[in-house]
């Protein structure tokens, strides 16, 4: 098959990447577009490193194929903070210290949004249930349970009149 264009909605932004025979999205998002927060941990859909949403869903971006992006929208983690201000997920990952080495962290911070943005109160199984594509071998996954605990809280308490700073949830 031909090299040709595949046009997505990349955070918000119409973009334009190159699709060539068994491209992947996470290829084209991080060698095309620059978009490196996504990582590239395994390639095989094991590990969770590469998540982002895809029209809402959270992916392994090394399991979809470029062509397959074509028209639809994406958002990464670097689409998660809003004119500079971090999304209370990524405040709450910082203050808990749910993250250590960070390769991990970026698919994490994606597969966690994804869950808030269907569950303002997710229990601590949806929580393990959301993160368990993902791999991290540093955090034991209790401060990152207790970090979407605090960031759902918040977003809930924005929610009900007491203000809130970042992306809202989707
Ligand atoms: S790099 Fe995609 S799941 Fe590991
Ligand atoms: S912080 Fe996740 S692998 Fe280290």
């Amino acid at each position: 098959m031909a090299d040709r264009d595949i046009q997505m909605n990349v955070n918000g932004l119409a973009l334009k990447v190159n699709s060539g025979p068994g491209r992947t999205l996470l290829s084209a998002l991080r060698e095309d577009l620059g978009l490196i927060g996504a990582k590239d941990g395994c390639s095989q859909g094991d590990c969770g490193a590469c998540v982002v949403l895809l029209d809402g869903q959270a992916v392994n971006s090394c399991m979809v194929l470029a062509p397959q992006a074509q028209g639809r929208d994406i958002l990464t983690v670097e689409g998660l903070a809003e004119n500079g201000v971090l999304h209370p997920l990524q405040r709450a990952f910082g203050e808990t210290w749910a993250f250590q080495c960070g390769f991990c962290t970026p698919g994490m911070l994606m597969s966690c949004y994804a869950l808030l943005s269907s569950n303002d109160e997710p229990s601590r199984e949806e929580i393990l249930t959301a993160i368990s594509g993902n791999f991290c071998r540093c955090t034991g996954y209790q401060a990152v349970v207790k970090a979407v605990q605090q960031a759902a809280a918040e977003i809930r308490a924005s929610s009900s009149g007491d203000g809130e700073q970042g992306r809202a949830p989707a």
